[in-house]
């Protein structure tokens, strides 16, 4: 026999999770891939939840202006999509942009394209934003930069410390991320055993954008001057950001 998994057997799962995290017995592996469950669990119902006031998967606002992935990075005349809280709307992208057909005027998104999987949901992602933007609509997108890392390796092994620094300051990591290897390591998988943070999941250069972008029908790609009005700042150094126009 065949068990259906219901919204209350995903809840009862998340808190066997948390207990089995509590538990001391509990080994350093087990414990990394219960964190990833535990946090597909949590995606899944935001998830659940925003689909089920939108079941067929188009909200019924239009919003011009439209980040995707913005975490905590509010920009002012935007409207926020996220998996987690503090967002507009809690939405899987994996699913699909929850927007009506060629509604939107700009699209931004930086530092999430990398966490979600490639081929299928980052190409699904690239070929929604193309949906969902009116013709001449444009997506910007901004990625750690493989090119800038690979570029720099191994003559430049201070550029480590900047980097980390500059982007995980707040994860106190220097001791541990302290060769250039290390931050190759960081932008390509990003899966040091910090339990809050969320792993790479494909490495970008600006021709991947531009190749994956091209191929999901946008007519023009070019890179972006940054602008910090919309961008997070403390993204600029070592990110590759393009612009695609539909
Ligand atoms: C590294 S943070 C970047 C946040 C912000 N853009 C910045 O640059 O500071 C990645 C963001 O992507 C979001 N994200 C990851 N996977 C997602 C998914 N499947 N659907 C929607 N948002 C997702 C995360 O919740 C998180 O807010």
């Amino acid at each position: 026999m065949t068990a259906h998994l219901s919204a209350p057997s995903l809840d009862l799962l998340a808190e066997q999770i948390a207990a089995l995290l509590e538990e001391p017995s509990t080994s350093h592996g087990l414990a990394r891939t219960l964190r990833a469950v535990a946090k597909e669990i949590e995606i899944s119902k935001y998830h659940r939840t925003s689909s089920r006031a939108w079941p067929n998967g188009r909200i019924d606002i239009a919003p011009e202006k439209v980040q995707i992935g913005g975490g905590a990075h509010r920009i002012d005349g935007f409207y926020n999509i996220d998996a987690v809280p503090p967002a507009d709307l809690l939405w899987d992208i994996r699913e699909g942009i929850p927007l009506q057909d060629g509604s939107v005027q700009f699209m931004f998104s930086e530092h999430f394209l990398e966490h979600i999987d490639y081929p299928n949901s980052a190409k699904h992602y690239a070929r929604e934003a193309h949906r969902v933007l009116v013709p001449g609509g444009q997506l910007v997108t901004g990625v750690p930069d493989a090119a800038f890392v690979l570029r720099h390796y191994p003559d430049n092994p201070t550029l480590a410390d900047e980097m980390v620094e500059r982007w995980y300051a707040k994860r106190d990591c220097l001791g541990d991320i302290n060769t250039f290897l290390d931050l190759i390591n960081y932008v390509f998988r990003d899966q040091d055993d910090a339990p809050t943070y969320t792993p790479h999941l494909w490495a970008y250069d600006r021709e991947k954008l531009t190749q994956m972008f091209t191929e999901a029908g946008f007519r023009a790609i070019e890179p972006w001057d940054f602008d910090p009005t919309i961008a997070n700042p403390k993204r600029q150094w070592g990110s590759t950001y393009v612009i695609a126009t539909k």
